[in-house]
């Protein structure tokens, strides 16, 4: 979306952007990263997953040459403007600079699409608008002129070693993912065979359970419970002995809850050893309260557990593409194996630098977390019903069914999350940008008081 990131043009002099040239063709790169723009997340094309929207690249993107729309300099005086000047690696670092502008160039921009009214404002695909951190913007500029080859094996090592670190665990039990997607539908694939059973709470993220199914896995959904929770008794009951794999989504999409630590580690200590247990930790980030947190130390113990992760929610990657599995080292050698890709090398760079970005990490949580209260403030005002959410997006009910209510959203153009049976009138919203927040919570007033 063009709202969704800064416009280096739009905050520029009057006098308009001046063209830098690149001196290095990249259109093989940018190809590249458009070929790898996976199939949105729920099945449906992303309409826009290249990097160019990220980067604010000209769309005018030329055989030989990538432009950039920035400002220029002016020209010393006397001389005459030229419109298209070389760049050098140099420049381009420079250059990349003007791209930058993280969580306030997010506001910025949908401030300036609200203001023009035209482009939808998108709440359904749990997307974090403030991302691509400043950093990983800046490494991904300067990968451009990489995009003509494979991300080197040092680099991946290194990223590899860094998310170790991150995760206090050995490398060897990391498995990196085009996306965490990936890795789900891999495992959905690997552990759906021969009969298996596999076992996900109802409703939950589908792709495993999807995949599981593709090969011939007999589904068992346990729905959650009263408060919208994994049901996790009665996810054990449902456990037999051609249970291969459970699926727990921990904050649960679409319904927000999280599970505590604590009851993640006693269930999966209790479960027969031949179930592997497989936690989507996604939205970990969001969470707030003690008892809530990662169980990624259980696969040092000899239990059968995967624990994934993604860079597309709190990093705000989506577009770029990358995730990773913690796992046993003899697990982790078998879901390398089932990989059907590896991360482009936009999406190991900007990681890499992403990881480390802590300042954008915390504005973004601070950001994001804050509007999630604003956005359950003013539906207990309204009184309007929600399950208690741990993500970046809120799940709630919202008295109507559910298509006239995306409907009348649609119609104040508002986009919010699809239907999630049985909850015939319940609607996920993501918790877009503090403006878009405020569009959303204006609309919602109108509606109820309609
Ligand atoms: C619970 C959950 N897991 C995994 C994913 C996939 O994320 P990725 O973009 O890393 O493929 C999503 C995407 O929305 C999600 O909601």
């Amino acid at each position: 979306m063009e709202q969704r990131v800064p416009s280096a043009r739009s905050s520029r002099s009057s006098a308009g952007p001046a063209i830098l040239r690149l001196n290095e063709p990249c259109m093989g790169g940018t190809r590249a990263v458009q070929a790898r723009a996976q199939s949105r997340h729920e099945g449906s094309p992303h309409p826009e997953g290249s990097l160019a929207s990220h980067l604010r690249l000209c769309p005018r993107l030329r055989p030989k040459g990538c432009i950039f729309a920035v400002r220029a300099e002016p020209p010393p005086a006397g001389k005459r403007r030229s419109r298209a000047m070389s760049l050098s690696r140099r420049d381009l670092i420079t250059a990349s600079a003007l791209l930058l502008a993280g969580p306030a160039g997010a506001l910025r921009a949908a401030d300036q699409g609200a203001a023009a009214g035209g482009k939808p404002i998108v709440l359904c695909w749990n997307e974090n608008p403030y991302g691509p951190s400043p950093a990983a913007r800046l490494a991904v500029s300067r990968a451009i002129a990489d995009g003509c080859r494979y991300p080197d094996d040092d680099e991946v090592d290194a990223l590899e070693g860094a998310l170790a670190a991150h995760e206090k665990i050995d490398a060897d039990s990391i498995v990196t993912g085009t996306g965490s997607g990936e890795l789900l539908r891999a495992l959905g694939l690997l552990y759906g065979g021969d009969g298996a059973e596999i076992i996900c709470a109802a409703p939950t993220y589908e792709e495993l359970p999807k995949y599981a199914a593709l090969r011939g896995a007999a589904l068992k959904p346990v729905p959650v419970d009263a408060q919208l929770r994994h049901d996790l008794p009665a996810m054990a009951g449902a456990v037999t002995e051609r249970t291969r794999a459970i699926y727990l989504c921990n904050p649960n999409n679409p319904t927000g809850t999280a599970l505590p630590a604590a009851a993640v580690r006693a269930f999966v200590a209790a479960l027969p050893e031949h179930v592997v247990t497989i936690v989507d930790e996604a939205y970990m980030d969001f969470t707030v309260g003690e008892d809530l947190g990662s169980v990624a130390d259980l696969v040092q113990g000899k239990r059968r557990v995967v624990v994934l992760r993604t860079f597309s929610k709190i990093h705000g990657m989506a577009g770029l593409r990358f995730g990773y599995a913690i796992t046993r080292p003899d697990l982790a050698e078998t879901l390398e194996d089932a990989r059907m890709t590896t991360p482009n090398i936009y999406a190991v760079r900007a990681a890499r630098a992403s990881l480390d970005d802590k300042a954008f990490l915390a504005d973004t949580r601070r950001r994001i977390l804050a509007s999630r209260t604003r956005i359950t403030t003013e539906l207990g005002r309204l009184g309007l019903k929600f399950a208690e959410p741990q993500g970046n997006f809120v799940f709630f009910d919202t008295g109507m069914p559910l298509e006239r209510f995306t409907s009348l959203m649609q119609a104040r153009n508002i986009l919010v999350g699809r239907l999630f049976p049985p909850f015939a009138t319940w609607c996920r919203i993501t918790i877009g940008t503090e403006p878009e927040v405020a569009s959303f919570l204006t609309a919602l007033r109108a509606l109820k008081a309609a």
